[in-house]
């Protein structure tokens, strides 16, 4: 097995300074040495150039940086794609969550009917017309399901990526009322952290992981750090009370790993300026361990 880590230092999404850092606190963090021993081989292909543009406010959508985010969405794409041609497992770092729509570019044109397990608080379906702020990383599901601006939708050269039928998430609890909608409108199936605690994570991520066995051939795995309880996740842009644990994640990632359905991976929203100690980047690259196979014994 061949890992190929890729950092996306995009904050482009949203206005908190600081996410652009988020590649660097995983690697500081020490997510080469923790996944060596999983792989035959790990690749850091290093960072997709950002620079450090001027934001933008799309004067017909209201959407900030939305030529930025497409253009650099498209560099992403092309290297994640380059990654599953040479036969790689794709992890990319991010950046905000914005980053899913190159992500998921790059991932989807390898699969028929391509899987996503989004793991965060939000539903990331918003479009310009539902935002309650105009940034992008509120909108990469909706992208990606082909909803919401065309530059966003179509990254890649085709649209849509995903189908609502394929999708699973996990740990929500803020939702638009726009995004509430889309849900029931499409039939996206949502785990709340209603039913987490209700059902608990062992149930949901059984149910997760048969749903998406019978309908995919490929599952990518979005994992928004703002997913976890601010607690264990604290250096994130938008914290939002009761999530999921870190201990509920770590097994959501080791039944992901028994399961073997996992295809491509990012781990996004790590925000070193407003972390505790890098807490936030070592708890991805604790999550990212498991979800590669670590055993205690
Ligand atoms: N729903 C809010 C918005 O659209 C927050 C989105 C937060 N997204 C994230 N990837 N952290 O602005
Ligand atoms: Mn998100
Ligand atoms: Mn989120
Ligand atoms: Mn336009």
């Amino acid at each position: 097995r061949k890992l190929s880590i890729i950092g996306m230092p995009m904050d482009l999404g949203q206005m908190r300074r600081g996410v652009d850092m988020g590649p660097s606190a995983i690697r500081y963090a020490g997510i080469n040495e923790r996944l060596k021993p999983l792989f035959d081989e790990i690749h850091d292909m290093g960072d997709i150039p950002i620079g450090r543009p001027e934001v933008v406010i799309d004067k017909e959508s209201n959407l900030r940086n939305l030529d930025l985010v497409a253009e650099k969405s498209t560099l992403l794409a092309e290297k994640v794609d380059e990654v599953i041609q040479s036969g790689s497992f794709p992890l990319v770092l991010g950046g905000d969550h914005s980053i899913a729509i190159g992500t998921l570019a790059g991932v989807s044109k390898h699969y028929t009917n391509l899987g996503v397990i989004w793991y965060d608080a939000h539903g990331d379906l918003n479009t310009a017309e539902t935002s309650p702020s105009g940034n992008i990383h509120g909108m990469p599901l909706a992208a990606s399901l082909g909803i919401g601006h065309h530059s966003l939708t179509d990254i890649g050269g085709y649209s849509p990526k995903i189908k609502p039928e394929h999708v699973v998430i996990i740990g929500a609890r803020a939702l638009d009322e726009g995004e509430k909608i889309l849900i029931k409108e499409k039939g996206i199936k949502v785990y709340t952290m209603h039913e987490i605690d209700r059902l608990g994570m062992a149930k949901v991520m059984e149910e997760t992981i048969a749903y998406l066995k019978e309908r995919t051939d490929g599952v990518h795995l979005s994992l928004d750090l703002d997913g976890l309880d601010p607690n264990d996740a604290p250096g994130v842009g938008t914290p939002v009370m009761g999530g999921i644990s870190y201990r509920e994640s770590h097994l959501a990632m080791e039944m992901l790993e028994e399961a073997r359905i996992i295809t491509s991976a990012e781990f996004v929203e790590v925000n070193p300026i407003l972390d505790e100690k890098n807490k936030t980047a070592r708890a991805a690259v604790e999550l990212m361990g498991s979800l590669f196979g670590e055993k205690l014994l």
